[in-house]
């Protein structure tokens, strides 16, 4: 009589952690290549490119993006910064731009032609960026490096970084990513700007009001994680003390 309660104990404990392994996700349905790309859904799987895909919405360059992906025959270059790029930038520098210069600042990662990675090298410098022509500004940007090791720099006069790796290399599509924010030397040169206006490094107010909130998300979805993972295991050692503990109950009588 009494055993036969334990056993039930025992089941129920062991449905109880069934949801657990039914919970397992399942392996989403290839997409088909038919279908306008979605770039922000290219730069979501990173998972290092908050700012940017902020920024890209905040000035609607994004929607341009996606609007011209679908139209153009030309494809797209996309040079994506990482959340990294912006906490390097010197604080202050984002909310020193115009909400124009912030346009242009994000239409200048953005190049209106497909190139690969061995594309970029044979273009010749400087190469026109979707910026280009923005206010009577060149905008352009600069590659080299050696087409054996695979190896790209892009330098717009004011920066210099190496293109890490790929996100995608596909016609009509391609995605770089880059650890520093290509600052344009029309916006950011020591050559006075065209609109005239003064060089952000010198602007000292509001200091560093945009990586915060950058921090904040990465720590809690980091912690959110974290606290889950927590719960399973508590959950787990709760279950194998109370699995053994009925186990040693049961041989006592
Ligand atoms: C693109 O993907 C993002 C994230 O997956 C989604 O929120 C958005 O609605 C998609 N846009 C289109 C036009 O499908
Ligand atoms: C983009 O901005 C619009 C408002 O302009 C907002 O409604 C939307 O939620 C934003 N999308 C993302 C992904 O942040
Ligand atoms: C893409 O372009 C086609 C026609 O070229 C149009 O029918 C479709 O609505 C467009 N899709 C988007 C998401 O703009
Ligand atoms: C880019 O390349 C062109 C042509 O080689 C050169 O004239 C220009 O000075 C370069 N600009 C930068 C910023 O390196
Ligand atoms: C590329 O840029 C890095 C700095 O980010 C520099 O150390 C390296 O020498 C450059 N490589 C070439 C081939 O110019």
């Amino acid at each position: 009589m009494s055993s036969s309660i334990y056993s039930y104990v025992v089941l129920f404990f062991l449905f109880s952690i069934v949801p657990y392994i039914q919970s397992q996700p399942i392996a989403p349905a290839p997409t088909t290549e038919t279908s306008p790309i979605n770039f922000t859904a290219v730069l979501e799987t990173g998972h290092q490119f908050t700012t940017f895909m902020r920024l890209l919405n905040t000035t609607q360059v994004g929607f341009q993006v996606s609007v011209q992906l679908n139209s153009s025959d030309q494809g797209m270059t996309i040079f994506a910064l990482t959340d990294n790029a912006f906490n390097n930038l010197k604080p202050g520098t984002l909310n020193g731009l115009t909400y124009q210069q912030q346009i242009q600042l994000m239409l200048y990662h953005i190049i209106p032609k497909y190139y690969s990675l061995s594309d970029l090298l044979l273009a010749s410098n400087p190469v026109r960026t979707q910026a280009t022509g923005q206010e009577g500004g060149v905008f352009g940007l600069n590659f080299t490096g050696q087409a054996q090791s695979n190896q790209v720099n892009v330098s717009t006069g004011v920066v210099e970084t190496r293109i890490n790796n790929a996100l995608r290399q596909q016609f009509p599509l391609a995605i770089y990513v880059v650890d520093k924010v290509l600052l344009p030397e029309e916006l950011f040169g020591t050559k006075t700007t065209p609109t005239g206006a003064p060089a952000p490094k010198s602007i000292t107010s509001s200091p560093d009001a945009d990586s915060p909130a950058v921090d904040k998300e990465h720590k809690s979805s980091g912690s959110n994680v974290k606290r889950t993972s927590l719960g399973v295991v508590l959950g787990f050692i709760w279950f194998c003390y109370s699995f053994i503990y009925i186990y040693i109950y049961l041989l006592k009588h």
